[in-house]
């Protein structure tokens, strides 16, 4: 396993970034919200002791995976999460040739199992995207056991994160291909899929992503435009 290094990561980059690299954090989020002082900033750790996922959950986060933080000025944008995943995914393909997919809007899927999750975060006008991914672990906890798996190849996490970086920067620039291409690789599309509003649970097909990034489910009685929140997939 190649350690984190800051000059390796620099090197790799196409753009001049502020880096710090942790053995152990309490979520690169947090620290990267701390760190910020008006220039893009990247914070990746080793390890996180309070790693956090979306909707207020944790985020599993032993030694030896990737976990990350990048946050610069930015107005708030959903679709920021499709590039992040779209990235990603993109990065894994090129540098290792494994097949990821992606369970809209924010999991990234790896054999039918979770193995990354992205948490966008905006405080006033700092956009930050943190990035979580399984590679090596193979000991979840019971309530993920199930449901999660790594990537269990030896990865360079220096390339990777510097190649992630450059990828998801181009589609900063340009992003008029981010969501066919990201709809090309959610599994969830034209599925059958569950999802609650207000306390009540609905089902509907997933029809399609819309230019904002929400999902578009239909079902007899209407449409609906999902801008976040979970779903649940019917059958797989
Ligand atoms: C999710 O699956 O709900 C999102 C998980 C996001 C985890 C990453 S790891 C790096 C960054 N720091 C955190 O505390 N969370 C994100």
């Amino acid at each position: 396993m190649y350690e984190l290094n800051k000059d390796k990561i620099s090197s790799l980059l196409q753009t001049k970034l502020n880096i710090f690299v942790y053995n152990e954090i309490d979520s690169t989020n947090s620290q990267l919200r701390c760190l910020y002082n008006g220039e893009p900033l990247l914070v990746v750790a080793d390890k996180q002791s309070q790693g956090r996922g979306r909707k207020g959950h944790s985020f599993f986060s032993p030694e030896k995976g990737l976990y990350f933080s990048y946050g610069f000025k930015y107005p708030f944008n959903e679709k920021l999460t499709l590039i992040a995943a779209l990235s990603m995914l993109e990065a894994i393909e090129k540098l290792y040739q494994l097949k990821l997919s992606i369970k809209w809007v924010n999991d990234l899927f790896y054999q039918n199992r979770k193995v990354g999750g992205i948490l966008c975060e905006l405080h006033n006008d700092l956009f930050i995207m943190g990035l979580g991914l399984n590679i090596l672990e193979n000991n979840f906890p019971d309530d993920l056991k199930d449901k999660a798996i790594s990537l269990n190849i030896e990865i360079d996490r220096n390339l990777l994160l510097a190649t992630f970086i450059n990828i998801f920067n181009d589609y900063l620039l340009d992003d008029s291909e981010v969501i066919s291409k990201y709809t090309n690789h959610c599994f969830v599309i034209n599925k059958e899929v569950s999802f609650n509003i207000d306390n009540v649970t609905y089902q509907g097909i997933a029809t399609s992503i819309d230019e904002r990034g929400c999902l578009i489910v239909k079902n007899d009685q209407r449409t609906f435009v999902l801008d976040s929140g979970e779903i649940s997939l019917i059958k797989y």
